[in-house]
């Protein structure tokens, strides 16, 4: 990842540059970044160009994309929670919103590395910050349903972990509820036990009031289904 000047206006973006990428995997990621490439939207991060430079020995990839100085919501949760409930709802709004333009396609795009540290902040010290979603590596349109297991563990669903069993866009929304419940709690998760069961609720919960307040939270859930 590079910090560096583009473009005729000479602005400040990050450019991310993905190595040895197998051939298999390349057209995924040339079509996934494509498709960003082409979105504008208030939530999505902004990727202007991308460039291959393919040879018969190795397949490098450069993602030109905006950069977003405030960093990303993994960083923000370490150092302001806890967070109010008010900045909690605001934030899954944002990402939801994100989120629906992308599912509500006529083929819809399945994102598959929704997380904290792919969400980034477009403005400092605001309660209403903007947020954006980015990193779309690992994305896809989708006609009938996915079945590669992609993305980190402790975001992913569980028919991703089952064999022969396909997932849709519910993926997506899955890796969304543990991002709320990272919002909720401060984000701490225990490592993984090797039980056969969804990460997420291996999260920690370290103190009986993040329970409370993540039963408060829970209590007023209507209000996020009515924001969507
Ligand atoms: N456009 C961007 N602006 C600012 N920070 C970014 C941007 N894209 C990625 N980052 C940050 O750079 C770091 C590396 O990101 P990335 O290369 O996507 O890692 P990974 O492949 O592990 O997801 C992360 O901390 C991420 O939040
Ligand atoms: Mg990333």
């Amino acid at each position: 990842m590079f910090e560096c000047y583009y473009g005729t206006d000479n602005q400040k973006v990050v450019i991310k540059m993905i190595d040895n990428v197998p051939a298999e995997k390349l057209s995924l990621i040339l079509e996934s970044t494509e498709y960003a490439r082409n979105v504008q939207h208030t939530n999505i991060a902004q990727v202007y160009n991308i460039y291959n430079y393919s040879s018969k020995f190795r397949n490098v990839l450069y993602i030109v994309m905006k950069l977003y100085p405030h960093g990303n919501l993994e960083e923000f949760i370490q150092v302001h929670s806890p967070l109010c409930q008010t900045t909690i709802l605001h934030f899954v709004h944002e990402i939801i919103r994100g989120m629906k333009y992308l599912h509500a396609r006529s083929t819809p795009f399945l994102h598959r590395d929704i997380s904290t540290d792919n969400i980034f902040l477009s403005k400092s010290n605001s309660t209403f910050q903007n947020l954006v979603i980015g990193d779309f590596d690992l994305g896809r349109e989708i006609v009938s349903g996915a079945d590669t297991k992609v993305g980190k563990d402790v975001y992913a669903p569980p028919e991703m972990n089952q064999l022969e069993r396909t997932y849709g866009i519910k993926a997506d929304v899955w890796s969304l509820g543990v991002v709320a419940l990272q919002l909720m709690s401060g984000g701490k998760f225990a490592k993984k036990t090797g039980m056969n069961r969804p990460l997420a609720i291996e999260m920690v919960y370290n103190t009986e009031a993040t329970v409370k307040k993540i039963r408060d939270l829970l209590s007023v859930s209507h209000t996020i289904i009515y924001l969507c």
